[in-house]
């Protein structure tokens, strides 16, 4: 379903189109995960390494890399690449920047390991976790923009609003404000928190540390999308391979960095 300006239901004005918001925003209804537990993966390669190959060896060492890097330093992106040709092994990992050094070198261990269970023969996979995303590929995916593996949750509960059009339109504001202060930032992050009438919405938009300024713009743009209509929901995340974006009514931000 699409909507844009001029289509029919502006004609009947707005509060015909705050009801069809609300519809939508009940048809699409979706759970949102939290926990340690992964949000998702991908093992999104269609070509498969045998055990004990080159690949896998160079794999383990990549993935051990990163792993003991993420304990010994704080940058909260960690990359390594090991081997060529078929052989390469490239991984990336990005934390949060909001939670502590600790809970990110655990959840990159903790990722480390469920890839590997959850993608056993995969050239290329990818998970997500509430804290932290991991990905490897046998081809050189560092500094590229991948919408390729894509997810997005929303709230079960429409938002707490009686203008959801506005609503709507101002957490797509929120979102677009917030990509110019993740390109100013070190860990390409922001934050952000307004209140709408009686309601408030936090906000978190970051990209991975492998992008180009201009390209974490251009990404998280690409994700926000242009439609003012989509954010009829209390909450609404989208994660992909090279940034992400979340909001909620409640406060999901750790305040400590
Ligand atoms: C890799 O393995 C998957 C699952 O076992 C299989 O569906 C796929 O065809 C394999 N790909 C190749 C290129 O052999
Ligand atoms: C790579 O690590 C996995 C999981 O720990 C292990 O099962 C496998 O034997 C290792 N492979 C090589 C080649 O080191
Ligand atoms: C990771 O750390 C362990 C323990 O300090 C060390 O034995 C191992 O060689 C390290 N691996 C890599 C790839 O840096
Ligand atoms: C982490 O620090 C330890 C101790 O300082 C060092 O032995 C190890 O090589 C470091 N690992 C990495 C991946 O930098
Ligand atoms: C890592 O896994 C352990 C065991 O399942 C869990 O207790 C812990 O919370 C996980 N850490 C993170 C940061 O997800
Ligand atoms: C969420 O995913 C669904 C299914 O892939 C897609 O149709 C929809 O456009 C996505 N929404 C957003 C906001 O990215
Ligand atoms: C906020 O309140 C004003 C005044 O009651 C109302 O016109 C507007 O639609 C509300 N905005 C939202 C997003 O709920
Ligand atoms: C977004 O930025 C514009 C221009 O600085 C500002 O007028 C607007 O209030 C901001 N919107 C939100 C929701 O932060």
């Amino acid at each position: 379903m699409k909507f844009s300006k001029g289509d029919s239901i502006s004609s009947n004005g707005p509060m015909i189109y705050s009801m069809l918001l609300a519809i939508i925003c009940v048809l699409v209804n979706q759970a949102i995960v939290t926990q340690a537990d992964p949000l998702s993966h991908s093992c999104f390669s269609h070509d498969n390494y045998t055990k004990g190959s080159p690949f896998e060896q160079n794999l383990n060492r990549s993935l051990e890399y990163i792993v003991n890097d993420s304990v010994n330093s704080t940058t909260g992106f960690y990359q390594a690449f090991i081997g060529q040709g078929e052989d390469l092994a490239c991984v990336s990992a990005l934390c949060r920047a909001d939670i502590t050094p600790n809970d990110c070198a655990s959840c990159i261990a903790n990722a480390s390991v469920e890839i590997r269970n959850r993608c056993p023969t995969s050239k290329g996979s990818i998970i997500w976790y509430d804290q932290c995303q991991l990905k490897y590929h046998h081809v050189n995916f560092f500094g590229f923009i991948d919408h390729d593996n894509r997810l997005n949750w929303t709230s079960n509960n429409c938002a707490a609003s009686n203008d959801l059009s506005g609503f709507s339109a101002t957490v797509h504001d929120l979102l677009n404000n917030m990509t110019t202060g993740a390109r100013d930032s070190e860990k390409l992050y922001t934050e952000s928190k307004i209140t709408l009438n009686s309601t408030d919405v936090y906000g978190l938009v970051q990209c991975v540390g492998d992008l180009s300024l201009d390209d974490c713009t251009k990404c998280l743009q690409e994700l926000i999308g242009d439609q003012t209509c989509a954010y009829v929901h209390s909450g609404g995340r989208v994660v992909d391979g090279s940034c992400n974006y979340r909001y909620e009514s409640y406060s999901f931000i750790n305040i400590q960095t």
